[in-house]
């Protein structure tokens, strides 16, 4: 999040049908399925179920082995995996399908190449981890594998491309109440899109969009959550966190299936015009407003009260001398 966006440097993973299948049956199971009867279900031999198992070790997935008892899943594997992710999951407007990449540089990228091949509205990426996950403002956006949610939709929004910071704190009201329901926990969030947990920064979201003439042709809505993160860079020490604290874990399976619920809820009412009832929430849900604070864009510097969040979205801080500024863009700091 310091530092500026690294390059691309490594290639994309993704499960094939057979690796995601074989991990369901693993997971389903929860204790051993030998070599045969996982050949007989996946139509394979058994050396080459244990040829499938010995890449997906490779990757990190670990699975245990026995050689009287077969293989296992090591217990307490959180895994995302397409099936279990879109499973009896209905949808108003966001209905899949469900890509899912066991590395890639960056959701986000992988979304905008295949909305530029056309995806309908609603697909989702998602990713174990990224080798050059973006945040905003050009920095990284660190994804260490199998703790955090990395996720990116597609969006079509027959709207001009003013909506977009509409649409980007509607995702953030997603993000809360999907994370309330699933875990009971309030996080708050900051002008315009970090989730926030006990003061520090736990997820963001990063919005990019493509027009076309007056309208947005897609809208890449990537989010990205610290849930079961452990530890983080030392340059992050002091601002970022995770939503489990030690000892803890949730379960981002859960997680992302509320989110895709409440994304999908919170999305059809922002096309029905109720704009302003989300905004509602977003305000219940601020933790900027009411707030001295610093906002940095380039080398201007304005500090001032936060005193709301103006219709369009804007944040509105209130200067010294009682003059209102729209705040467009830019990083908020708490000011003392
Ligand atoms: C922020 O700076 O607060 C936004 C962070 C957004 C990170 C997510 S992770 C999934 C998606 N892919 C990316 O490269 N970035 C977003």
């Amino acid at each position: 999040m310091a530092r500026e966006a690294r390059k691309s440097t490594s290639e994309s993973v993704a499960l094939d049908q057979v690796q995601q299948d074989l991990l369901l049956m693993l997971k389903q199971t929860e204790s051993y399925l030998s070599g045969e009867q996982l050949g007989v279900r996946l139509s394979l031999s058994r050396t080459a179920v244990w040829k499938r198992i010995q890449r997906l070790r490779g990757w990190g997935y670990q699975v245990e082995g026995s050689s009287r008892r077969g293989y296992r899943l090591h217990p307490g594997q959180d895994l995302l995996l397409p099936a279990e992710i879109s499973r009896d999951l209905i949808a108003l407007r966001l209905r899949g399908p469900v890509r899912h990449f066991v590395t890639v540089p960056s959701t986000n990228d992988a979304a905008k190449d295949w909305a530029r091949q056309g995806c309908p509205e609603g697909a989702v990426l998602v990713a174990e981890t990224q080798s050059a996950g973006r945040g905003r403002l050009g920095r990284v956006w660190e994804s260490p594998p199998g703790t955090g949610i990395y996720l990116s939709i597609v969006l079509r929004p027959p709207l001009p491309p003013l909506e977009l910071p509409k649409l980007t704190l509607t995702a953030a009201v997603a993000v809360a109440a999907a994370i309330k329901g699933a875990t009971g926990i309030r996080v708050g969030i900051k002008w315009p899109n970090d989730l926030i947990f006990g003061g520090k920064k736990m997820g963001g979201i990063l919005t990019e969009m493509e027009t076309e003439s007056d309208r947005m042709s897609h809208v890449i809505l990537g989010v990205g959550l610290n849930i079961n993160t452990s530890t983080f860079p030392e340059h992050l020490a002091t601002t970022a966190t995770s939503l489990a604290g030690p000892g803890q874990s949730y379960s981002r399976l859960a997680i992302f299936r509320a989110f895709l619920k409440e994304m999908d809820v919170f999305y059809d009412r922002f096309l029905r015009q109720e704009f302003p009832a989300i905004l509602d929430l977003w305000r219940q849900a601020a933790v900027t407003l009411g707030r001295p604070v610093r906002v940095e864009r380039g080398d201007l510097v304005i500090t001032g009260l936060a005193v709301d969040v103006a219709p369009d979205g804007a944040l509105l801080v209130e200067k010294p001398g009682g003059e209102i500024e729209k705040i467009l863009s830019g990083e908020i700091h708490e000011a003392s």
